[in-house]
């Protein structure tokens, strides 16, 4: 029987492949994946991997590579629609009746789509028309490019009410499929039905494979009766299991390894001309399990932007409900609050995509916004009012239903509570005191001291989600980080011409971690092409990696400055040099990565200390960073099988 793409993408987006495959392997997390024994070959060191983002297993030992259902079906022997089967009772989804009745009900849904791609070309037309100047002068004023709006297919509803029932007709779609894809409105007492979108700005809602199944229509005129009008729930379109743009802003979500999730369609597509593509918004309601899902697929961490007044801090503590009993080992939400009546658009709008990233560079951990939550401007004078405090909060934990992650909050809350009671009333400035110390989250620079002596903007370091001081970044590490790049672009360059490594360590070659996420890719690349086909040679290599979603990644590699001790890259040099010069760079390449992470933590250190000590520490890294940058050729006897002496090495 043949399944609807879309009931098994449904499958996928329930059921993690780490899920499926840890039934019968054992996993641990590395990355953004995971790693574990192959279960297709005896083996002692894990080159198997999970990558839930991408949605597939591959096993660098035997080259076997799927997704869930092929799991099955090489480990259990199933059929694929037995895979299907059992998969879909896992995810708790009814099988479709393979009766011809659902058959037909698939054909019907192909029709829907057809309708709403049709509908989807007649905006986007009447947006250029004459009549749809409106609309461009409205998307002028607000800023909107016209890359922008084709990148969005943005469309006009224009004034006419049957302007695309009747351009729908003449493409002979029937006036019961224009209804049931919720675009001409008919009813009983309903004389002549009409279309749905009229003087409205209209951008399409798509699904993760970009295929439209549904409008949100803007009003263009202040004054009328509802500002945004939206298709119904139709066969196709089940708002609470969408987000808009989510199909174009899960590739850029996995990139850049995180999701930024706002309230507005105007929002999603500011971010995008801003240069923020991974952004996604739920479509008029607060977020459901299902979009809390569908955002865990595409970053671990997503977070959520709402505006800094009391609506948007009810909003996102409805969120924090949603999300507790859905929170896992590494799976969690963080919160960006925007200045007051301000959304994301208007932020940047007003002051620029970087004054956006302070905000979201500034996220809250849940773990902090549940605690200023319950003691938001509480009065815990008496013994009866701590204790109900503790009982609340008990209360809360209990609804984490993941064991481990529940025994954590457990130890984060005895911690906040102990500072809590030891400090007597809470400070009304701190966060998680009194009024949540939102003022700081809000506010750029923000560090003021307190009576107690720390500033709010500290304490959030001490939550571990603070970012480091901009100052110190730029001071310390600008050169350092240039030299890592470049030596992460020779990494890349050295098995661009020698595709052989890729072939030869795998394994060593899927450990390393680059900064640059473009390049994570761009290997990510070079390994699924050397695993999936017959060895290629360095050429076929290099234009089939241009040609893929990772060339400009490969532009980058081969802009990048090389120095002359590099020429064991050069595609001349004997194997043995290379690998030899390919390590050398790797294990600096390792000892820089390091010392970064230490940089890191001592600089949180310093932060909150501000001692002597501690930025001594700090120095004393920097200078170890530094020591690394021109080690990168001296080694011994190096260079003689290429015909060079070590001399000339260095
Ligand atoms: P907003 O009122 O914040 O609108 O609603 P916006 O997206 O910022 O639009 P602009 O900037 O005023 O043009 C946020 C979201 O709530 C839903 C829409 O999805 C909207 O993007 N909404 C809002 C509706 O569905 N219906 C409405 O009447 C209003
Ligand atoms: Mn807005």
């Amino acid at each position: 029987m043949r399944f609807d793409q879309s009931f098994l993408d449904e499958i996928r987006d329930r059921l993690p492949v780490s899920q499926v495959v840890s039934k019968r392997v054992k996993l641990k997390r590395q990355g953004r994946e995971f790693i574990g024994l192959s279960p297709f070959k005896q083996e002692k060191t894990p080159s198997f991997t999970v990558n839930d983002q991408k949605g597939f297993y591959h096993c660098f030992a035997s080259g076997e590579h799927g997704d869930i259902f092929k799991f099955l079906q090489v480990t259990e022997g199933l059929s694929f629609p037995e895979s299907v089967e059992r998969l879909a009772g896992e995810a708790g989804l009814d099988m479709p009746r393979a009766a011809p009745g659902e058959e037909q009900r698939e054909r019907g849904r192909d029709r829907l789509r057809d309708v709403m791609e049709e509908a989807c070309l007649y905006f986007e037309a009447a947006l250029k028309d004459p009549p749809g100047g409106i609309a461009r002068d409205y998307l002028r004023a607000r800023g909107v490019t016209a890359e922008t709006q084709d990148a969005f297919r943005i469309g006009y509803g224009g004034r006419d009410r049957h302007g695309l029932k009747e351009h729908l007709a003449s493409k002979d779609f029937t006036a019961g499929e224009m209804v049931t894809a919720g675009v001409v409105i008919a009813g009983d007492d309903i004389p002549v039905s009409y279309d749905r979108f009229r003087e409205r700005l209209i951008f399409p809602i798509r699904d993760s494979r970009g295929k439209v199944i549904a409008f949100g229509g803007r009003a263009l005129a202040e004054g009328v009766k509802a500002k945004y009008v939206n298709s119904p729930e139709t066969p196709l379109f089940h708002k609470r299991s969408v987000l808009f743009n989510m199909g174009a802003a899960r590739q850029a979500a996995y990139e850049k390894a995180q999701v930024i999730v706002v309230e507005g369609y105007m929002d999603v597509i500011a971010l995008a001309q801003a240069g923020f593509p991974n952004a996604v918004a739920p479509l008029g309601t607060a977020l459901t399990d299902d979009q809390l899902k569908l955002l865990w697929r595409m970053a671990a961490e997503p977070v959520l932007c709402f505006d800094g007044d009391e609506a948007g801090l009810r909003a996102a503590y409805r969120a924090v409900d949603t999300a507790l009993p859905l929170l896992e080992p590494g799976r969690s939400l963080t919160f960006a609050f925007m200045p007051h009546g301000q959304d994301p658009d208007d932020l940047i709008a007003g002051q620029g995509a970087g004054a956006f990233r302070a905000f979201i560079e500034k996220a809250r951990p849940l773990a902090g916004v549940l605690w200023a939550r319950e003691v938001e401007g509480g009065d815990f004078a008496t013994p009866e009012r701590r204790a109900a405090l503790e009982d609340r909060l008990a209360e809360l934990l209990r609804k984490i239903t993941s064991k481990r992650v529940r025994r954590h909050y457990g130890d984060d809350i005895a911690e906040r509570l102990k500072k809590l009671w030891s400090g007597g009333r809470p400070d009304p400035r701190a966060p998680g005191g009194g009024r949540m110390g939102r003022n700081s989250a809000r506010r750029p620079g923000f560090d003021r001291k307190t009576a107690h002596g720390f500033s709010p903007n500290r304490q959030w370091n001490i939550w571990g989600q603070g970012p480091a001081s901009e100052s110190l970044k730029q001071s310390a590490l600008v050169r350092g980080r240039s030299q890592i790049a470049s030596r992460e672009a020779l990494i890349l360059h050295t098995l661009l011409n020698h595709p052989w490594l890729v072939e030869a360590h795998p394994e060593e070659i899927a450990e390393i971690r680059f900064e640059n996420v473009g390049l994570n890719a761009l290997r990510d690349a070079m390994l699924n092409l050397m695993s999936c086909d017959k060895p290629l040679d360095s050429e076929a290599f290099r234009t089939q990696l241009s040609q893929s979603e990772s060339g400009a990644a490969v532009a980058q590699v081969e802009r990048a400055i090389t120095h002359k001790s590099d020429w064991f890259a050069e595609p001349g040099a004997a194997h043995c040099d290379v690998e030899t010069g390919w390590r050398h760079i790797l294990a600096l390449h390792r000892k820089s990565v390091e010392l970064g992470r230490e940089l890191e933590a001592a600089e949180r250190a310093y932060q909150s200390e501000e001692s002597e000590t501690a930025l001594e520490r700090l120095n004393d890294i920097h200078r170890q960073l530094c020591d690394l940058d021109g080690r990168e050729a001296s080694i011994e006897g190096y260079g003689a099988q290429s015909g060079r002496s070590a001399d000339s090495v260095s």
